[in-house]
């Protein structure tokens, strides 16, 4: 199954509104560096080919809500996702709510030929995924899984050196997202959804994992095969801050995999949320004939790069800064090379890249992961999970 081609919704319903899409926000917290994005992507990429509008946003809490609709200019806020998107003016619904949140609203948008998209992971499961990708595929809409760290500059000059031979045929992938998701180390940090299978599918796996095993698609190729170990070291929680109530964690601290590429490839996966003295450690390092390259994202704009080829005498790791106008994305940004891209620009160059698929009717994939890469992203956490609990190599289904 592959993205097909969509006539976009945002055109058919926006001939009054000259190059102007409607967005609807589901869900605040992430939903905050999506706002940001759509508001301010015509801002670094002017001028932009469509201008989306932010229209609505929704979320439980009315007070939240409403600050954010204040402090991004938007109109609409709803308690019910439902009521947006339903919205006639929302043509593209943004699902940044938590993955039991995500396939309903996805597929209901999809009926009503809206574009979608979605933060990761796309479901808590591939069936779920799987749903949410033929409803996409059946409406011809777009559709983006939220993997935004496909959209860094240094990755993408990672992605150059693979497809034009420069690191040769690539023998292993090593990759990892370790962090404390602001306090999981701590097992008086308390219960939330992220700890709930029935909300969240997996634990550091989904949180995490699923970027690093999105970068290894993104940069390797498909994964054929895997062979895990899980565990959950913390395995209570109070339910709230200080309370002695706790509630039972259900889902993985750590999880660590063996990876099969298809194209011969070794690789190996490390996400955990309980890493003490990790901040944002999503890392990974690729061994090709050639050469060699390291990448970490507390380090944003840096790879470390090492050539075979290189005399003896002073061969070694290079560091390279990727802020110049050379370097992937950059050449259109507003700034110089000493401005720096942040966290915060992922998610416009990954937003902008969605407008420029709508304008121009042009595919998501490769650059932009689709709803059949969230799926395929499902199917492999599936195969680690069933791995871990077997103790056998677990094969990933080729469609
Ligand atoms: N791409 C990234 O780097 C990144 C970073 C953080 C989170 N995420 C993903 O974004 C999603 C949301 O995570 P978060 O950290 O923002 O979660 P969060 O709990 O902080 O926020 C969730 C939001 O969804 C809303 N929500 C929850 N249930 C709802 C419902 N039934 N109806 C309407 N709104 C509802 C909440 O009100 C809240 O605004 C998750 O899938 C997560 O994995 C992605």
């Amino acid at each position: 199954m592959s993205e097909i081609s969509a006539t976009t919704a945002a055109m058919k319903t926006n001939n009054n509104k000259e190059k102007q899409i409607g967005i609807g926000i589901i869900g605040y917290s992430i939903g905050k560096a999506h706002a940001n994005a759509w508001t301010s992507l015509s801002r670094y990429y002017y001028p932009s080919k469509l201008k989306p509008k932010l229209v609505a946003i929704s979320g439980r809490i009315k007070d939240k809500v409403e600050l954010e609709a204040k402090k991004f200019e938007i109109e609409k806020t709803y308690s019910e996702w439902e009521k947006l998107v339903n919205d006639e003016e929302v043509t593209v619904v943004d699902n940044c709510a938590p993955p039991s949140i995500h396939a309903e609203p996805m597929i209901m948008a999809a009926k009503l030929g809206k574009n979608l998209v979605c933060e990761k992971p796309l479901a808590r499961n591939a069936k779920e995924a799987k749903a949410m990708l033929e409803a996409a595929e059946k409406a011809g809409v777009k559709h983006l899984t939220g993997y935004n760290y496909r959209f860094l500059p240094a990755v993408n000059l990672v992605r150059e050196m693979i497809q034009d031979g420069t690191l040769g045929e690539i023998y292993y992938f090593k990759t990892a997202y370790l962090n404390v998701n602001e306090g999981y180390d701590d097992p008086n940090f308390p219960f939330g959804w992220h700890h709930d299978p029935n909300v969240a599918g997996y634990g550091a796996l989904s949180d995490l994992g699923t970027h690093a095993l999105d970068l290894a698609r993104f940069l390797v190729g498909e994964i054929t095969s895997v062979s895990a170990a899980s565990a959950t070291f913390i395995k209570e929680r109070p339910l709230e801050e200080g309370s002695t109530k706790k509630g039972t964690v259900g889902v993985d601290d750590v999880t660590i995999s063996c990876l099969k590429f298809k194209n011969g490839a070794l690789g190996i996966l490390e996400a955990g949320w309980v890493m003490a003295g990790r901040t944002d450690f999503l890392r990974f390092e690729v061994y090709g004939s050639k050469g060699t390259v390291r990448y970490n994202l507390e380090r944003i704009n840096e790879l470390d790069i090492y050539f075979s080829s290189d005399p003896k005498r002073t061969s070694g790791f290079r560091n390279v800064l990727v802020v110049n106008k050379a370097h992937p994305f950059l050449k259109n940004f507003w700034w110089n090379q000493g401005g720096g891209f942040g966290w915060e620009h992922t998610f416009v160059n990954e937003l902008n890249h969605f407008v420029n698929c709508l304008a121009e009717d042009m595919p998501i994939s490769p650059q932009g992961a689709t709803f059949y890469d969230g799926y395929r992203n499902c199917l492999i956490m599936d195969a680690i999970m069933e791995s871990a609990k077997s103790e056998r190599w677990t094969n990933i289904p080729s469609s």
